[in-house]
């Protein structure tokens, strides 16, 4: 089957180009000035639109077990969401299992939580939940596996401790992998949530107190210290949400130090006046919305290349579901918000059409740096010749209004619900096939396949500091 996109202007993370493109079994076959199409091949018209790589959400937790509740997307209805938004591929982090399990034990479950359900390209992050030798010694296997980036929590239930955390940095390296990690710190965040509690304050907005930003930023800081330590280990900060942990990551970086960050559409364009909200319940998450100032430090971040990519977390528990674990205190709720369905749209319309990025650096930020960062280059991120035909076609006109009535997850609520978006998501393709069109669904379950992921390679990931990076002064 071949399929030709007429009109549009190409964009990767390098320019921008008035060039017509060919999808021959799957794959992107060829570029050019102007292509015509035999009689085998299926017309796309995309006048007036960007034909982008598809999106690459590297933060998803689909049919996540938090102990109290599983979040209410499973792999179908997620990556439903994800291809009706735009996204073609998702990595997902795997969640904690039984106490003492190895890393394969989780691995399995997610196969089978994916398979012949997932309707786009999927591949997992390993959890870390203890370290000893055993654990040490089967990272090297899991990479072989495809799995080549591991979650570190500094929080939660199998929070690690600094020696666990420097022998696992130090064998992640040695085996070719990237350390991700959830910064906070853990007991401060115990010591504050004791107090309010102890007060009677369970309300949703001191969720926002009881984990300042303070706290995540000293696990920022400490984490750095940690893998510059261990021979200056490869990290990936995920879900960056204030500009104090930001500015310890652009002082790492301009020392050359290798590591990357991630933010969330969440942190850029919502705020902890939320949490005052009636539905206050619906934005509970870890690390929590902070303030306007924030915000604005995190748009700094992304315009000027110091944060490499923008995830969702999505992590979705309904209204209903928090309602009754929370029973009126913030600390029994599970903890994650909803966005896979959104991502692309939001950044596009906040930050192209916002005039705050071109849309070279938004594809950068969506696809190809997650794609570099995480073992999929070049089958993903980009639009040479021989890549995946994963792609989307992104319209400047028109208007889109969030409404959770018209998203394709499970959940029943969107913390954007009410928002006029500039800007319109026409199609979505995954490997060739037309997934999505105009939000409508047209995708098949058992269509996504595992990525069995490169390991990680310094010499492919984003470059640590961009020319348009500002040196705080
Ligand atoms: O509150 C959040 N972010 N829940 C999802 C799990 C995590 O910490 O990433
Ligand atoms: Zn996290
Ligand atoms: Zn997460």
């Amino acid at each position: 089957m071949k399929r030709l996109i007429k009109n549009g202007v190409l964009v990767d993370a390098q320019g921008e180009y008035r060039q017509d493109l060919l999808i021959e079994d799957g794959v992107i076959r060829a570029r050019a000035a102007a292509i015509e199409p035999d009689g085998e091949t299926e017309l796309i018209d995309a006048s007036g639109c960007y034909v982008m790589p598809g999106g690459i959400d590297v933060h998803t937790h689909f049919n996540i077990d938090v102990g109290i509740a599983r979040s209410c997307d499973d792999f179908f209805s997620g990556t439903r969401a994800a291809a009706c938004g735009g996204t073609t591929t998702i990595i997902d982090h795997m969640g904690f299992g039984p106490a003492g399990c190895n890393l394969h034990h989780q691995l399995a479950r997610y196969h089978d939580y994916a398979a012949d359900q997932a309707v786009i390209d999927y591949g997992f992050h390993g959890v870390v939940q203890h370290v000893d030798d055993a654990i040490l010694h089967e990272m090297a296997c899991m990479v072989e596996a495809g799995v080549s980036s591991f979650k570190l929590y500094l929080t939660y239930q199998y929070k690690l401790g600094d020696t666990d955390v420097l022998r696992a940095l130090t064998r992640l390296k040695e085996v070719g992998a990237l350390t991700a990690v959830h910064p906070e710190n853990d007991a401060a965040i115990a010591e504050r949530r004791a107090a309010l509690l102890a007060a009677g304050h369970t309300a949703p907005y001191y969720h926002a107190l009881s984990r300042p930003l303070e706290c995540e930023a000293e696990a920022i800081g400490r984490m750095i210290n940690l893998a510059r330590l261990a021979v200056d280990a490869p990290l990936y900060i995920v879900h960056l949400s204030n500009g104090l942990g930001l500015e310890y990551l652009k002082l790492a970086r301009r020392q050359g130090q290798p590591v990357w960050v991630e933010t969330c559409p969440q942190y850029l364009l919502l705020d902890e006046q939320c949490y005052y909200k009636e539905n206050g319940v619906d934005y509970l998450l870890s690390p929590p919305l902070r303030s306007r100032r924030e915000q604005d430090k995190l748009w700094v971040g992304i315009a000027a290349g110091d944060i490499d990519t923008v995830a969702t977390d999505h992590c979705n528990f309904s209204h209903a579901q928090r309602m009754t674990l929370s029973g009126g205190d913030f600390s029994r709720c599970p903890n994650g918000l909803p966005g896979v369905e959104n991502r692309m749209l939001l950044l596009f319309t906040h930050g192209v059409l916002g005039g705050r990025i071109s849309p070279s650096r938004f594809v950068a930020l969506t696809s190809a740096n997650s794609a570099r960062l995480f073992g999929l280059w070049p089958r993903k991120g980009n639009l040479q010749l021989g890549s995946d035909a994963d792609l989307v076609l992104m319209d400047p006109r028109g208007e889109t209004l969030i409404r959770h009535a018209a998203l394709h997850d499970n959940g029943d609520y969107s913390p954007y619900e009410g928002m006029r978006c500039p800007g319109r998501i026409r199609l979505t393709l995954s490997r060739g096939e037309i997934v999505a069109r105009d939000g409508e669904f047209l995708g098949r379950r058992g269509h996504g396949r595992f990525l069995a992921r490169a390991p990680f390679d310094p010499a492919l990931a984003p470059e640590l500091q961009s020319p348009c990076s500002t040196v705080a002064g």
